[in-house]
């Protein structure tokens, strides 16, 4: 797929202020830190389209961006990082409960899992409640550029395990670095047979 366009639409912080439904939707989630923001960048070719940041938590919003006017990718806040607000962390909660079961137009959600880990509590959880909600998802682990091929296997295979404790459901997989760009493709071709 050629990237003729893609525009930063809005931020929204609630789901009122969201831009009407219309369009194929992906929304990239995880956990704070994981990578969404570059990925987004890599997926559109655009360096600077999504903020990418050192500090976790930088992703506070729901940020909306337009690709070649025919569907969109949905950046949304990370999951499990430590609010300093209270109550914060429960609205973010909140935010993605309502918003992934009930958008229209999404078509499968980005579930991004850092590849250097062991299968993490709240990434089996969030899996587990995403599965049990009927929303298409697959899991796509990241920064696989780190760590050797083999531990990218293992950890992959141990998260695949884990989930399966839990749930029936048995996401496709994907690997990706935003440093060296392994994965786009098969992301980008993924992407284009759901449009
Ligand atoms: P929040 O929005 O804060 O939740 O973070 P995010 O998930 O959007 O992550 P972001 O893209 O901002 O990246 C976080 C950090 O990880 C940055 O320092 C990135 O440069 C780094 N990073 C992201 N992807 C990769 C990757 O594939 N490989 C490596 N080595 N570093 C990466
Ligand atoms: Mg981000």
């Amino acid at each position: 797929m050629i990237i003729r366009s893609a525009v930063f639409n809005t931020s929204a912080t609630d789901l009122d202020s969201c831009p009407p439904p219309g369009l194929p939707e992906f929304p990239f989630i995880g956990r704070s830190n994981v990578g969404k923001s570059s990925l987004i960048n890599l997926l559109t070719s655009r360096k600077g389209l999504a903020r990418v940041s050192g500090a976790p938590g930088h992703t506070r919003m729901i940020n909306f961006f337009t690709i070649n006017d025919a569907w969109r990718i949905v950046d949304l806040p990370g999951y499990g990082h430590v609010e300093k607000k209270q109550g914060a962390k429960e609205k973010f909660a909140e935010i993605i409960s309502e918003f992934l079961p009930q958008r229209e137009g999404i078509r499968t959600v980005f579930v991004l899992i850092d590849s250097r880990h062991e299968p993490q509590r709240i990434d089996i959880e969030f899996t587990t409640w995403l599965a049990n909600s009927g929303v298409p998802f697959v899991l796509v682990f990241t920064k696989v550029d780190k760590l050797k091929p083999a531990g990218v296997t293992r950890n992959v295979a141990a998260f695949q395990a884990s989930l399966a404790e839990w749930t029936t459901v048995q996401p496709r997989v994907f690997t990706c670095s935003s440093e060296t760009g392994a994965g786009r493709t098969q992301l980008m071709t993924f992407i284009s047979s759901l449009l």
